[in-house]
């Protein structure tokens, strides 16, 4: 698996770094807001377990998936929620954890779905932003790290289902996506 990587873009030091920092400011604005904190599947998987560790408050987790790009390295446009939560938002402060925003398109579609669901914020984390890639004027309230325009895999990451469990993130080479 590691061979098929170009370069190492954040290295799991870089990502535990940043995961400690935004587990402290999560800490700091949600202490006494038992939030619902929802990942947004499959990609969210290692991030989500990690920021929840990091967060020192009373919080409750649930978990949407949706999907954009299926197989396709690029995003459709159309976003499909395939499983939804179970908790019921009304009231709740919601934190969305993604683990990239790309070109913002399902980060737009879930917020327009819980604005309409009576909860009392909704705000969202992601471990990583892709700003060159923006199509859609949203942004995240909480980013780890800003990435550049390249084909990042790893730490919940895919191309084709594989390489989320890399402990790193990197960039696959061309070779890979393009055969
Ligand atoms: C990825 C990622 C985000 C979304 C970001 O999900 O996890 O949810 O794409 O892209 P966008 O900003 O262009 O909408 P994907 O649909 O690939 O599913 P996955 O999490 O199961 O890999």
């Amino acid at each position: 698996m590691n061979q098929d990587i170009a370069t190492i873009l954040v290295t799991t030091e870089q990502i535990n770094d940043a995961v400690a920092r935004l587990g402290q400011e999560l800490t700091a604005e949600y202490r006494d807001k038992n939030p619902l904190v929802i990942g947004v599947l499959r990609g969210v998987a290692p991030f989500m377990i990690d920021l929840v560790r990091a967060m020192d408050c009373y919080l409750e987790i649930d978990f949407i998936d949706v999907s954009s790009y299926g197989d396709a390295t690029e995003s459709s446009g159309a976003v499909t929620v395939l499983k939804d939560i179970d908790s019921d938002v009304t009231g709740r402060h919601v934190l969305l954890v993604e683990d990239i925003v790309d070109t913002g398109r399902t980060l737009e579609k879930l917020l327009e779905l819980f604005a309409g669901r009576g909860a009392a914020s909704v705000k969202v984390c992601s471990l990583l932003d892709k700003p060159e890639r923006r199509i859609v004027n949203v942004t995240a309230d909480y980013i780890g790290l800003s990435v550049p325009n390249e084909f990042v895999v790893g730490y919940g990451l895919d191309f084709r289902q594989q390489y989320r469990n890399l402990p790193y993130i990197g960039v696959l080479k061309p070779e890979i996506y393009q055969n």
